[in-house]
């Protein structure tokens, strides 16, 4: 579709917050409102790419163009990601995982007591890490919040998980950047080089994160 930068690329995204069952009523959740990563795959889509996106939960409407796969849990997102990953060009991952699940979720609602309840957390599968471990994996692109050492921090996140590129942004002390905000700014980071992405509402940085995307990928084609 079109002829923009991205024109017959598959392009598959992560977006949004998981929701991890705590009981059949209760989650363990984040902030993450999907913002950034809807916009990716609209400004992905608008580029003339194919787009699948594998959504947490989150209010925001479906880009156009964009085929959209609801899931909740952080293992459910890693499904619907692994079934797909063979068979797309570039792997954005812009959702905002569950580190941790419960490790034994009741069938029962949880009844409330005066005494403590203590939750035991079991790792989530990194599912981006797993896309960038495929042997013939996509170009893996994935997105870093910190609250210090952004670039020290982002690049040895891109170099540990094998990725080709990362978008790293600060976040937290009160700043209105970064989660559930409708500004962001990014500091991308690839093998050998770096590029400021100033700040600017979500629509217009996921435009200019998807064209350095193309740009990237079409010099590694060359390569
Ligand atoms: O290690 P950290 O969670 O900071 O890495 C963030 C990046 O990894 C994001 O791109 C996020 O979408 C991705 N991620 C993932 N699966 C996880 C954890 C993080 O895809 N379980």
């Amino acid at each position: 579709a079109g002829d923009g930068p991205l024109r017959g690329e598959r392009v598959l995204i992560t977006a949004g917050p998981t929701r991890e069952a705590i009981d059949p009523v209760r989650f363990i959740g984040n902030r993450s409102s999907g913002r950034m990563g809807f916009a990716v795959a609209a400004a992905a889509a608008r580029a003339g790419a194919k787009v699948v996106l594998v959504a947490g939960p989150c209010s925001l409407a479906t880009p156009g163009g964009v085929e959209r796969v609801d899931v909740e849990s952080a293992r459910e997102m890693h499904e619907a990601v692994m079934q797909r990953a063979g068979d797309c060009d570039i792997f954005i991952a812009t959702a905002a995982v569950a580190d941790y699940r419960v490790d034994r979720v009741p069938e029962q609602k949880i009844k409330k007591s005066d005494q403590p309840v203590a939750l035991t957390l079991v790792p989530n599968p990194d599912i981006l890490q797993a896309v960038a471990g495929l042997p013939r994996a996509p170009f893996t692109v994935g997105f870093a919040a910190e609250t210090e050492r952004l670039a020290e921090y982002a690049e040895a996140k891109r170099a540990r998980k094998g990725l080709d590129m990362i978008a790293a942004n600060l976040v937290g002390g009160g700043r209105d950047t970064g989660f559930d905000s409708a500004d962001n700014a990014l500091e991308v980071f690839w093998a050998g080089g770096h590029r400021s992405l100033p700040r600017a509402p979500k629509i217009q940085l996921a435009e200019a994160l998807v064209a350095l995307i193309a740009e990237r990928r079409h010099g590694n084609d060359q390569t």
